[in-house]
């Protein structure tokens, strides 16, 4: 009985852990399930991604956008986005860096050379800060993305 018990107290957290597949259904309504997002009301993540973690300051930025969310302008290859990204920092750290990491490498997006999948410490650290959406978006900026 004792083992049954231990057993259960092992195995049941891991099969309520949500994973990233399943985190992102709370992201392809608007994003979309193929990633392509829809042109000038939701940016793609597909092809994007990638662009994102390449640029500087771009991984830690990426982690803020999930946690605050973002509002304002914004141009993805030449089109034009003004809608509102809600906040998820309802989820756990695992659970963003589960999504992080299945954005990061789905629709062929890949990791850039050197960089590792995100862990739920590096999540953590961006907790410390409170951003409004409008702050992410000015934090954008800073990124040169085009
Ligand atoms: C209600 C619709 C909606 C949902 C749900 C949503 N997003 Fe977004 N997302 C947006 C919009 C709109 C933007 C652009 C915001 C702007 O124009 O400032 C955006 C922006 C982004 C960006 C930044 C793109 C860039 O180039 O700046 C990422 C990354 C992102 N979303 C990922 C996600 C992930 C992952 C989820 C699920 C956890 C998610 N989104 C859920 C609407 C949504």
């Amino acid at each position: 009985m004792k083992r049954l018990l231990l057993l259960l107290v092992l195995i049941l957290p891991a099969a309520f852990a949500q994973s990233g597949p399943v985190l992102y259904q709370q992201c392809q309504g608007c994003h979309q399930p193929n990633g392509a997002g829809i042109p000038g009301v939701f940016p793609p993540l597909a092809g994007h991604v990638p662009d994102i973690l390449a640029a500087k300051g771009g991984r830690p930025w990426l982690i803020q956008v999930l946690l605050w969310g973002m509002s304002g302008e914004i141009v993805v290859k030449g089109v034009k986005y003004n809608g509102v990204m809600p906040s998820y920092r309802q989820l756990g750290d695992a659970e963003i860096a589960a999504l992080l990491n299945h954005i990061s490498t789905q629709w062929g997006n890949k990791f850039p050379a050197g960089q590792k999948p995100f862990t739920p410490a590096e999540v953590r650290a961006q907790r410390a800060k409170t951003l409004t959406p409008a702050q992410v978006n000015s934090a954008r900026k800073a990124l040169g993305l085009k």
